[in-house]
């Protein structure tokens, strides 16, 4: 695992937007797996801002997918995804893959997404944020290391972190569809960001405390690729690792 410590969110962009650019330019970045949140919205912005030949033959995969919201809705991790990535980048809305949570059948939803997942041959670059309770996706906390694609009740803390994007809290879902653990793990390689002194004690859980399922991003260290870009305020709690600004 590589950790880095960068001055602030547009560094962290630039940066995290240097290495997706660099497999799309190697011709090694077939499929992105793709976060929404704050976290990763300055590296969607940077990689728009460079005119990179190739998006139009990448597939894109969300990490999840709030239930009963519908795809429609601005806050729909769809609508985010087709707003901040695929739209700009000139992706083709065929090759944007985010589970579906307006299904009625959400159990035949989430195979059905895995088996696309598996027919493209998997994520090569999974962008991920990490929630204040260590969720990555929503992987809450007690979700296990063998978890793939379901539907996961969010955590008030989560519920509670996201009404930024809504009028209320009243109005963010109570649960979505995400990618497991397992599910994200099978990307060739992860890139996570992170910022904000509200995150410090999730990023110390998840890089240098004990692998549980308490902290489901602490399966991280269990991943074979991993690089953290974070800024001085998420990195404040790490002990062990000693990161130079
Ligand atoms: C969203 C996702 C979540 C977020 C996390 C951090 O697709 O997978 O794990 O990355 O909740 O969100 P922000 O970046 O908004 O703090």
């Amino acid at each position: 695992m590589r950790i880095e410590v960068l001055p602030d969110a547009a560094a962290i962009g630039r940066r995290a937007a240097d290495l997706v650019a660099a497999e799309l330019g190697s011709g090694g970045l077939h499929a992105l797996g793709v976060a929404t949140g704050s976290s990763p919205s300055p590296l969607y912005l940077s990689l728009c801002e460079r005119t990179l030949p190739g998006w139009q033959d990448v597939q894109v995969f969300a990490l999840d997918e709030y239930v009963g919201l519908g795809s429609g809705h601005p806050q729909s991790y769809r609508s985010v995804i087709d707003r901040e990535v695929a739209g700009p980048l000139g992706i083709p809305a065929e090759q944007v893959h985010v589970p579906d949570g307006d299904a009625t059948d959400l159990v035949a939803a989430c195979s059905s997404y895995e088996r696309v997942l598996a027919e493209q041959g998997g994520v090569d670059v999974q962008i991920l944020g990490i929630g204040v309770t260590g969720h990555i996706g929503f992987n809450e906390p007690g979700s296990c290391f063998a978890s793939r694609t379901r539907e996961v009740r969010l955590t008030e803390q989560t519920r509670t972190d996201n009404a930024r994007f809504f009028a209320t809290v009243d109005d963010v879902p109570r649960s979505a569809l995400t990618q497991g653990i397992a599910t994200i793990a099978q990307a060739r390689r992860h890139v996570l960001v992170a910022r904000g002194a509200h995150k410090a004690a999730a990023v110390r859980a998840a890089l240098e405390g004990e692998v549980t399922t308490a902290c489901p991003a602490s399966a991280l260290q269990r991943f074979p690729d991993v690089t953290v870009l974070l800024d001085p305020a998420a990195a404040s709690g790490l002990v062990r690792h000693r990161v130079q600004v």
